[in-house]
């Protein structure tokens, strides 16, 4: 079998799970050539953000809990907190919403914060929204994390004016009146907003839009929503594809190639939740092997999803100048018992942990494409990285996989070929084995590899024709079963060990644990 036919097998294999004859047989270990001669994109690092909704326990608690508070924090953002996110290297938050933000008044988030305005969040459980924390103060935790700031303004119920306000008062370094007022609360120097979102699920949440008065939208918030600062360039983000419809791609990329001097956009998101069926009921915890093999078969979907997306845009824009930023993905579980509704809490697996991983390799494949993801959501909602309970925080086993990963921020794209083989349960049939390899700025290789049977070892002969390697080091993120998690009482049931492996005869052999995923640097 030539390189090239194992290459077609394992993408046949990512789209569509079919059942591929496995060519090295249960007991040998499968060839995996990492073509280190033929570079691909850069895996741009914006690929690994988060997203911090107003949503239950997400910033408040999870992020702010205010100067007074007795756990440990700076102006009000927790330190255990954002060491976490420092050590994660977060590139980018996307930021208040989701949902949340088609209905944000950036206006009452401004200002003492105890002359501002108790507010309601209607989409998460009807609370209260102190606005307590706002613009500053989200500016504030980017600089202590180290993150850049992807603003969603509200088009589903604000105005342009407010909009353009938004950006004059956090961008412009003239002084104009609003920036009078941003250095009265704080902060003489412009704020870089180096990603912004026009609107949020325009489709849904946020205005239920046909794609046509979307557009009509989206040049005139495109216009007026500018950037002030010449000195900072800024990525604006429309609107498009919920999962399958892909109607707003259509609409807003034939917008786009017919644009105009008054209007342009750097990109075009895509949403996509790694859910079996809605609203989303399937259990965090206590699941089975179907379940399991379920939510991984829907997850594969994103390649399809990205495909499709990716096809639209080329029709509009064969050199790829607007990118793809699929910036709300991740598994959608059934709620934590005990929590509130609409507070979207959910426990993180081993499982959940190999979602991620199979999403982020996914994305670096289409690396020149997707150029931003936000995992959702960074802390106690949905696919969390971190869970707080008072003072007490936790890593989820997602937390791992991001930490994992970090060798792969801005690196480049190593193509791979290999037979991926299968992994049968009952009907459902995906890939045994998934793999992604980059080049990083020092010239090492990275490879990420996930054994996605959660009963089979399965063993990799790793070869990087033209590099020689004494051998590879990395980590392993394994699991007692496939539904282990960390919990207040046990934080450490899942957590990633040290693997290492001698190459022989330019073969570097990694045996991959059931259900695990493996990240390590030839050496
Ligand atoms: O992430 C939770 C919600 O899911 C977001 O607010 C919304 O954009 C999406 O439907």
């Amino acid at each position: 079998m030539t390189d090239f036919m194992r290459t077609v097998l394992c993408v046949a294999a990512a789209l569509t799970g079919a059942t591929l004859t496995s060519i090295a047989g249960a007991a040998d270990a499968i060839p995996l050539t990492i073509e280190s001669a033929r570079p691909g994109a850069k895996i741009e690092r914006h690929i690994f953000g988060q997203f911090a909704e107003h949503l239950g326990r997400g910033v408040y608690e999870g992020v702010w809990v205010g100067p007074e508070s007795k756990i440990p924090n700076t102006r009000g953002i927790r330190n255990d907190v954002v060491a976490a996110l420092k050590a994660i290297k977060v590139p980018n938050v996307r930021w208040p919403g989701g949902c949340f933000a088609d209905e944000y008044h950036w206006k009452n988030g401004i200002g003492p914060r105890d002359q501002r305005p108790a507010t309601l969040n209607p989409n998460w459980g009807g609370v209260i929204e102190p606005n307590t924390f706002g613009t500053h103060e989200f500016m504030d935790f980017l600089d202590q994390i180290g993150a850049d700031a992807y603003l969603s303004i509200n088009v589903g119920s604000g105005t342009p004016a407010e909009s353009a306000d938004w950006l004059e008062y956090l961008t412009t370094p003239q002084p104009t009146a609003l920036a009078r007022q941003r250095a009265a609360n704080g902060h003489p120097e412009p704020f870089r907003v180096p990603i912004l979102g026009i609107g949020n699920e325009s489709w849904g949440c946020g205005g239920s839009m046909t794609p046509d008065y979307y557009v009509s939208q989206l040049k005139v918030y495109a216009r007026y929503a500018r950037n002030y600062n010449s000195q900072q360039p800024m990525r604006r983000i429309a609107v498009g594809s919920d999962s399958v419809d892909t109607s707003y791609v259509e609409a807003v990329m034939a917008a786009w190639k017919n644009r105009t001097w008054a209007w342009d956009i750097e990109g075009i998101s895509l949403h996509y939740y790694s859910v079996v069926k809605w609203p989303p009921a399937y259990k965090a915890t206590g699941f089975g092997e179907t379940e399991y093999a379920e939510l991984l078969k829907s997850t594969l979907r994103m390649d399809e999803l990205l495909r499709t997306s990716s096809a639209i845009m080329d029709k509009y824009d064969p050199q790829k100048k607007v990118l793809l930023s699929v910036d709300e993905w991740g598994a959608w579980l059934a709620k934590t018992p005990g929590t509130p509704e609409g507070f979207l809490e959910q426990q993180n697996s081993q499982r959940d942990a190999l979602i991620a991983a199979l999403n982020i390799n996914t994305f670096a494949r289409h690396a020149d494409r997707v150029k931003i993801a936000n995992i959702a959501q960074m802390v106690n909602v949905l696919q969390a990285m971190i869970f707080t309970q008072q003072e007490k925080m936790l890593l989820t086993p997602t937390y791992h996989v991001f930490r994992m990963y970090v060798p792969f921020h801005d690196a480049t794209l190593l193509p791979v070929s290999f037979d991926a083989g299968t992994y049968r349960q009952g009907e459902i049939e995906l890939p045994r084995v998934d793999a992604m390899a980059a080049r990083d700025a020092q010239g090492k290789v990275w490879v990420a590899l996930v054994n996605l049977d959660p009963s089979r070892t399965v063993s990799i002969d790793i070869e990087v024709p033209g590099v020689k390697s004494k051998g590879a080091r990395g980590q392993t993120l394994i699991a007692p079963k496939i539904d282990s998690v960390n919990t207040f009482e046990a934080p450490e049931t899942v957590k990633p060990k040290a693997v290492s492996a001698k190459t022989s005869g330019g073969k570097t052999t990694m045996t991959l644990q059931p259900a695990s995923l493996t990240v390590v640097a030839l050496e």
